[in-house]
């Protein structure tokens, strides 16, 4: 089977995109022994301080670049290795000035590459909208899930997103992406608001995962140490990302008719 490739998008920032993908990638490479690669789609260059820990960036080593020069659109890749089945992929900055069209010309041909590599999930971090890069981000995935912080304007972004989905789907042959899931994190207890809770829910109905990921310092921490499991406190946030996950898992495999998510095995 081909690799699956997943997006996590909201046209809004701070939504807890970088986040999801970092954590989601984690638990499906270290606890799920899935072959995986994540791909920062942003300019902002923030996912590597989740990969590698922000006191830890000498710990980067650049695995190799690359020029996609014949496969998609004259950009430059940098690979690095993260752990056994964790490898991370960044643009540096060749992103900063990707126009519209060249974004439509550079995601069938990105995503054609990306289809021959040998992983069996690629997660794209999305930067928020409207920047060209992320309409390629959602337009190379073969599924999205919209992150959402319990905030309205987060909420907002949310139905933007969809809209955008539907729209990359509608003008685009070469793209095919579906949403696969709507996920919420509360980052400040007092935005978690009921109202807008259930608005969003009414809105998106069976695409809504169950469980919400808590308000957790642990998650900013993060950014400084990198995701990692060595420590229970660290475990538990991690583990609050595991039934998101197992969701989202069993929904695809519904969907391709194939069971795609596999034993979860926590070493710790
Ligand atoms: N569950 C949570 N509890 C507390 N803080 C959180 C939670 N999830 C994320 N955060 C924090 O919220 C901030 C925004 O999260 P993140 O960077 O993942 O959002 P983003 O959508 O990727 O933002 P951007 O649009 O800038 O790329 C970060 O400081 C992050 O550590
Ligand atoms: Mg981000």
């Amino acid at each position: 089977m081909k690799n699956i490739i997943i997006s996590v998008s909201n046209s809004k920032g701070g939504s807890a995109k970088t986040t999801s993908t970092a954590i989601m990638g984690f638990i499906l490479s270290e606890w799920k022994n899935k072959k995986v690669l994540i791909i920062d789609m942003d300019q902002q260059n923030q996912i590597k301080y989740l990969m590698y820990g922000y006191d830890n960036q000498d710990k980067i080593k650049e695995v190799k670049e690359s020029s996609l020069s014949s496969e998609a659109g004259g950009t430059t890749v940098r690979y690095n290795k993260v752990s056994k089945n964790l490898d991370f992929l960044s643009f540096g900055t060749s992103l900063v000035s990707l126009t519209n069209s060249e974004s439509v010309d550079l995601i069938p041909r990105f995503k054609k590459y990306l289809k021959s590599l040998n992983y069996d999930f690629i997660l794209v971090d999305n930067p928020p909208a409207f920047q060209s890069a992320s309409n390629t981000g959602v337009g190379i995935s073969d599924y999205t899930v919209i992150s959402t912080m319990t905030q309205t304007l987060s909420y907002d972004g949310s139905f933007q997103q969809e809209d955008t989905v539907n729209t990359l789907n509608e003008t685009l042959d070469s793209v095919n992406v579906k949403l696969i899931a709507v996920l919420r994190s509360i980052k400040d207890r007092n935005n978690h608001n009921a109202k807008n809770s259930q608005r969003i829910k009414d809105y998106f109905q069976d695409l809504m995962v169950k469980d919400i990921i808590p308000s957790s310092t642990e998650y900013q921490n993060m950014v400084d140490t990198g995701v990692n499991d060595e420590r229970a406190k660290e475990r538990r946030a991690i583990r609050k990302y595991l039934s998101v996950v197992d969701e989202i898992m069993e929904r695809i495999s519904k969907d391709i008719g194939e069971d795609v998510n596999g034993k979860t095995w926590i070493g710790k």
